[in-house]
């Protein structure tokens, strides 16, 4: 690894498992200190004990709902004090329901708001003022490809909407951000695979093959890595005048039609 985040303080929410359990090891053996939060606590000790195993600098904490507005705060405070600073603000955290509109329930439409927007709201809005004492700072939200064009192999209303939300909030953050240092941008990922995701695409229903998978111009559905390095970059200050930004990262696929 080359320390492209060498002495970064790196907040990273959903570190337990997925893309964020690959994110947490990454930004440690890019140099960063990383500090992460999931709401499954043994996936979080795990991550903790298997990237300090590595060698890297982290401390994780377990049980966290960020869905809750204190909680996020209480773990944004804490995980600030724990190096006394912040740099890096990784959204990656999420979780939602799918049904088709009229079969999905309010309540599961409600809990994939508070899972996939709120939680980016109250972890933001906890973090802005340590953000803007320290003179700034990079966050990175997740969107998804579901956010800018319609899927059709299985229902995502309340799962598009919700991150339709995140990437708009991105660009408010931008503007209100600039003036104090703080970058702000956003990557919607494709289809990519993770212990959630792998049983689907090891054995793919037809449907999502024909539908998604055959029209990705690059040839494969994703891997984490895919995205962490995208993370990496815009946390890093290669991206130092880059906020705004809503990185595509699908194989391409989305520019079909
Ligand atoms: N995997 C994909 O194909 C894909 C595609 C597009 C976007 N994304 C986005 O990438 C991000 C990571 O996705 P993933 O596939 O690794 O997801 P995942 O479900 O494997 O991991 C998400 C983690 O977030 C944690 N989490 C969920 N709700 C939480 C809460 N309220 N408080 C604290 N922690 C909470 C979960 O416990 C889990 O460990 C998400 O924002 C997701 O929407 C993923």
């Amino acid at each position: 690894m080359t320390g492209r985040l060498a002495g970064k303080i790196a907040l990273v929410t959903g570190v337990g498992g997925g893309i964020g359990a690959v994110a947490a090891a990454r930004f440690a053996a890019e140099g960063a200190r990383v500090v992460g939060c999931d709401l499954d606590a043994d996936g979080a000790a795990r991550t903790e004990r298997d990237v300090r195993a590595a060698g890297g600098d982290i401390h994780v904490m377990g049980g966290v709902d960020l869905g809750d507005a204190e909680q996020a705060r209480a773990w944004v405070d804490a995980a600030v004090a724990v190096h006394d600073g912040i740099d890096v603000l990784y959204n990656n955290a999420s979780t939602q329901r799918f049904a088709a509109l009229d079969v999905l329930s309010v309540e599961d439409w409600d809990f994939t708001m508070r899972n996939e927007l709120d939680l980016v709201y109250y972890t933001v809005r906890a973090a802005w003022p340590h953000l803007r004492s320290t003179g700034g700072g990079s966050i990175v939200n997740v969107g998804s490809i579901a956010a800018i064009r319609g899927v059709e192999f299985m229902p995502q209303n309340a799962h598009s909407t919700a991150k339709g939300g995140v990437i708009a909030l991105t660009l408010q953050l931008v503007v209100e951000g600039g003036p104090h240092g703080i970058r702000a941008n956003v990557i919607s990922p494709g289809l990519v695979e993770t212990p959630n995701t792998a049983p689907m695409l090891a054995d793919p229903p037809e449907r999502l093959r024909r539908l998604v998978l055959d029209r990705i111009p690059l040839g494969r559905h994703g891997r984490p890595e895919d995205v962490v390095n995208a993370a990496v970059f815009l946390a890093s200050d290669e991206s130092s005048w880059v906020s705004g930004a809503h990185l595509v990262v699908d194989g391409g696929g989305s520019v079909l039609g």
